[in-house]
């Protein structure tokens, strides 16, 4: 695998790699790289002949300073995972590269309605963040596929509704959320949890799990979401949300609909997990 930092260096063997034929996949990332990652490259590999990944922690998408300061940069063993899938390039630009007239400069991509609530509501500019760096990405990478994890289910929905919008000739393919044996979703924010806390972080997952079955017994929503809440409260959790929404366009789960998708968001500890459960239920939601 090689590494490049710069975007001409990425542009130079991405054009030799399509002038010789190949399809070009693309796994953008932060870098911290776990299993769930690695499904990403698999994926790609299976799908593709070329897999881009980047590594790039970037400011833009963090509305809190010291959760960007303190996020794990692991460059080195990031690459050792990266080479033992077969990827074949890692773009690790730094943050003049990407943003050489500063951040307050950068024109800034906006996809309404679907990054607005949830954890657009929770980390405001978050989403800006996002769709903006994976804009100029995939216009730096120009992948034919790019492939991201469905535990971030509103940010594929932002990037679906972006490179629809906006006309990206890109295939945005969502792989299925990777999860330890516990069923605690793979994140790299599982690593700020303490022993103990690591023990319970699987509540978040098994509190989802229960909406759906309350759902399915004939709950009501409104039941179902404040049983929720407080069953993480037990759990040591400390909620920033759980909603029931469509599961085709995110859009609020109202009553009949049965393909729905039940998303969370807590704190442990030191760590906020997001997780989400898509359903099809037996009655809709009543
Ligand atoms: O999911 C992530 O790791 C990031 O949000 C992404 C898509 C790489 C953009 O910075």
């Amino acid at each position: 695998m090689i590494t490049v930092h710069t975007i001409a260096e990425l542009r130079e063997h991405v054009r030799n790699a399509r002038m010789s034929g190949k399809r070009i996949g693309f796994v953008p990332t932060m870098g911290n790289l776990h299993a769930g990652h690695i499904s990403l490259v698999d994926r790609a590999n299976a799908e593709t002949d070329y897999v881009v990944s980047s590594i790039f922690v970037n400011p833009l998408q963090f509305n809190d300073k010291t959760d960007l300061q303190r996020y794990p940069r692991t460059l080195p063993q990031d690459q050792e995972k990266l080479a033992a899938a077969d990827c074949d390039l890692l773009f690790a630009p730094d943050v003049d590269e990407m943003y050489p007239n500063g951040q307050d400069e950068q024109s800034i991509v906006h996809v309404p309605v679907v990054s607005e609530g949830l954890c657009g509501g929770s980390r405001p500019g978050h989403f800006d963040g996002v769709s903006t760096v994976v804009t100029k990405l995939f216009n730096q990478v120009l992948p034919d596929a790019a492939f991201f994890g469905e535990k971030d289910f509103q940010q594929v929905a932002v990037i679906k509704k972006m490179v629809n919008d906006l006309c990206i000739p890109v295939e945005v393919v969502t792989v299925p959320t990777a999860r330890a044996e516990d069923g605690l979703a793979l994140s790299s924010r599982n690593g700020y949890l303490t022993d103990e806390e690591r023990q319970l972080a699987t509540g978040l997952y098994k509190t989802l799990n229960e909406i759906a079955d309350a759902l399915n017994a004939g709950e009501s929503l409104e039941n179902s979401l404040s049983a929720a809440s407080l069953r993480l409260e037990e759990r040591g959790f400390r909620p920033d949300y759980v909603e029931v929404r469509s599961a085709t366009d995110l859009s609020p789960a109202v009553s009949g609909v049965a393909e729905v998708v039940i998303l969370g968001a807590a704190f442990l500890g030191n760590a906020r997990l997001i997780d989400n459960l898509v359903v099809t239920l037996n009655r809709g939601i009543v």
